[in-house]
């Protein structure tokens, strides 16, 4: 067993390396959440053995040293930190100390969003900006004004009126567009990249010259007012945002006020739903109490106030180590290396493999079995290794391989010229490309078979019973029920269901053929502009480019689809079971339709129409409907009981329709 002084010591020596790489090098080796995981054991420490505290010990300052290069700038008030919670119930126990200390029933909260940059603090005397300052270790910070001067978000002049002299605190950023845009020269010119937006925007605002600063586009939010002299301030924190916003400082459009703890939950979860399509990166929420005399009395401990905190989001990077790489194929063939991980909570859940993408990507990482690698779980997208603790390599790692033979059916790896993914060249000899095929056949948004789940697609393949998706229509209940994990209930309700789903969509059915490069947005173009199958099958090149979201490549994918009989034959075979779809009326020119080049999200339920009824409206007139809101939805159309998206479209500024805008749009007269 170690002993506690020396696991603190070693903690102190591990922490005061992370921390100079991350505050002063502005070059983090290890992801935010090592770091915290090993603060937190130190606290956990320290709590148990006080006598183990020594007064350079990290849990003993907050912030970091200013850096040299820059002159001291001394806060007339310290800039506090924000304590944080990781769970609801920290959440609660945080309102419930506030509401006692308080003497209150309800608090109201502004809840913020926490913006994953860094602190600054500006001061204006007379309304001109006389000094920017960081944070540096809450008392002290760095003169940086020469460099903030350059954001074109900040006012050099306060408008309206003006205290003698107000210090305004808030966080400085770099938005997702500028961060990756930075990257991406710094890597044309093979400099070192940055590992996260905000070391970025930390080494831009430490720049010795100013005009390097100003060609980053760096931008701000405010959030607090420090220092004030001969000015008064409002009662709430909320009229004091609205305040800061009327000198012409910008303050977050996120920010709300609300009435209870659970709102603020509440919120939490919109914001953590509406996070990957922010154009910034936040970490968390912050509660504030709303009432300014409140604050008062509440005060602070240590160096956070006891009237805000930050829930801080999951962390989406950890590191782990690589146990090992295999390879899984897919319906196309293509053969996916997959990392075997020793089991981490990353975004939420508990993450045992994630993509390494291809050997490129292996080989750009330099990722190799036994490496200490951060994986990034961010929103529903599947885990990913994204690089390499390169400093923790141990001597004995070992090689990625890319296999000679495919790991399912042995048939040779082939590696087209100029391109990335290696290939099973089995095509549907391969079990793993025909279980790959009828999966994605079955699924929700392709013929939508309910209750055709993975085993069973894999014991339907192994007995060679179903060799293409046609044969799924040929199952009988009695085959059905007699297979593992079935009973003859499921074994009925799977008859049922694959009968439901014979009476399909054309654009649906062409997405679920599985040609290669066909999504479900393509698959519906190709169903407007040929309206029906026959039209599609005997379509040229020439008349497939001509189609929207159509390229060349994809074009040739569809031509040598239907050139191969194998594949017509599957089609003929599925009409000939039932399989049937409405033709549809196909518009002569698509790019005169009143919505053509719009793209749609539906959300919550619409009174005068199903959400499918709405879909195909929109499409009829050209217009595109999509799963979930991003930067490229032009319109959001919400009915009551909207999720999540709605939040997401506010957050991005979206234009939102209601069922009336949504008519009015297609041409309904009221
Ligand atoms: S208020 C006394 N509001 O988080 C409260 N901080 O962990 C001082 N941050 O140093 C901070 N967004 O750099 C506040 N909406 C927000 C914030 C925010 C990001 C940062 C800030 C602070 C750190 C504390």
């Amino acid at each position: 067993m170690i002993e506690p002084a020396q696991r603190a010591a070693a903690l102190r020596e591990q922490l005061h390396e992370h921390a100079h790489r991350y505050y002063v090098l502005d070059d983090p080796s290890v992801p935010d959440a090592d770091y915290d995981r090993l603060y937190r054991e130190l606290e956990a420490l320290e709590a148990e053995h006080p006598e183990l505290i020594v007064p350079d010990s990290p849990t003993q300052r907050v912030g970091a040293q200013p850096n040299s290069a820059f002159e001291p700038v001394r806060h007339r008030l310290p800039m506090l930190s924000l304590a944080n919670a990781f769970s609801e119930q920290e959440v609660r126990d945080f309102d419930r100390r506030a509401r006692e200390r308080a003497g209150e029933d309800a608090l109201v909260y502004v809840v913020e969003p926490k913006m994953d940059g860094l602190a600054v603090s500006l001061t204006y005397e007379r309304g001109l900006l006389v000094k920017a300052a960081t944070r540096g270790d809450g008392r002290t910070g760095e003169d940086v004004t020469a460099n903030v001067r350059t954001i074109r978000q900040v006012p050099l002049r306060l408008s309206g009126d003006v205290p003698e002299l107000v210090e305004i605190r808030g966080e400085i950023y770099l938005p997702l567009a500028g961060f990756h845009e930075m990257n991406r020269r710094l890597e044309a010119d093979g400099a070192k990249t940055f590992v996260n937006p905000r070391n970025a925007a930390a080494g831009a605002l430490r720049q010795l010259d100013p005009a390097v600063t100003a060609r980053r586009p760096l931008e701000i939010v405010c959030y607090a007012v420090g220092h004030l002299e001969a000015g008064s301030l409002p009662t709430t924190h909320m009229e004091l945002l609205e305040l800061i916003a009327a000198w012409g400082l910008p303050v977050s459009s996120l920010n709300q006020r609300v009435d209870s703890i659970d709102d603020c939950l509440r919120q939490y979860a919109e914001l953590q739903a509406a996070r990957e399509e922010l154009p910034f990166e936040i970490d968390g929420v912050v509660y504030k109490v709303d009432d300014l005399a409140i604050r008062e009395t509440l005060g602070q401990v240590a160096r956070a106030p006891r009237w805000a905190i930050a829930h801080k989001f999951p962390a989406e990077e950890v590191s782990t180590r690589l146990l090992d790489v295999e390879f899984q194929v897919g319906r196309t063939g293509a053969l996916t290396p997959v990392a075997r991980l020793d089991p981490v909570f990353v975004g939420g859940v508990t993450v045992s493999n994630a993509t390494l993408h291809n050997m490129d990507e292996i080989e750009r990482k330099d990722v190799r079995i036994g490496d200490r690698v951060v994986v990034r779980r961010a929103g529903d997208v599947i885990p990913e290794v994204v690089r390499v603790l390169i400093d923790e390599r141990p001597d004995d790692v070992q090689r990625v391989e890319q296999p000679a033979a495919c790991p399912v059916c042995g048939s040779d790896v082939v590696r087209a010229e100029g391109e990335a993914i290696a290939r099973c060249s089995g095509g549907l000899v391969c079990s793993a490309q025909r279980e790959g095929a009828l999966r994605h056949f079955v699924s929700r948004r392709a013929m939508d078979v309910d209750g055709m789940g993975d085993k069973l697609i894999e014991q339907l393949v192994a007995s060679g019973r179903v060799q293409s998706p046609a044969d799924l229509y040929t199952l009988t209940q009695d085959e059905l029920a007699s297979l593992e994990r079935m009973g003859e209930k499921s074994a009925a309700n799977l008859v049922a269901a694959l009968e439901r789903s014979k009476q399909t969509e054309l654009g649906r059915l062409i997405y679920a053929i599985g040609i290669r490069e066909v999504g479900e947005v393509t698959a519906q173009s190709l169903a407007n502009a040929f309206g029906d199958l026959p039209a599609l099958i005997d379509a040229d090149e020439e008349a497939l480019l001509a189609v929207p979201d159509v390229g060349p490549i994809v074009a040739r994918h569809v031509r040598s689809f239907f050139e191969q009989e194998q594949n017509l034959g599957v089609l003929e075979s599925l009409r000939e079971l039932g399989v049937r779809w409405p033709k549809i009326e196909v518009v002569e020119s698509p790019a005169e339709q009143a919505l053509s080049g719009k793209t749609f999200v539906l959300t919550g339920s619409l009174e005068t129409m199903t959400r499918d009824d709405a879909k195909a409206r929109i499409q009829a007139s050209g217009g595109k409907v999509t799963g979930s809101v991003s930067r490229k939805t032009d319109y959001v159309v919400a009915g009551a009981d909207p999720g999540s998206k709605l939040a997401k479209a506010e957050a991005l500024g979206i234009e939102v329709l209601d069922e009336a805008g949504l008519r009015a749009l297609l041409g309904d007269a009221d």
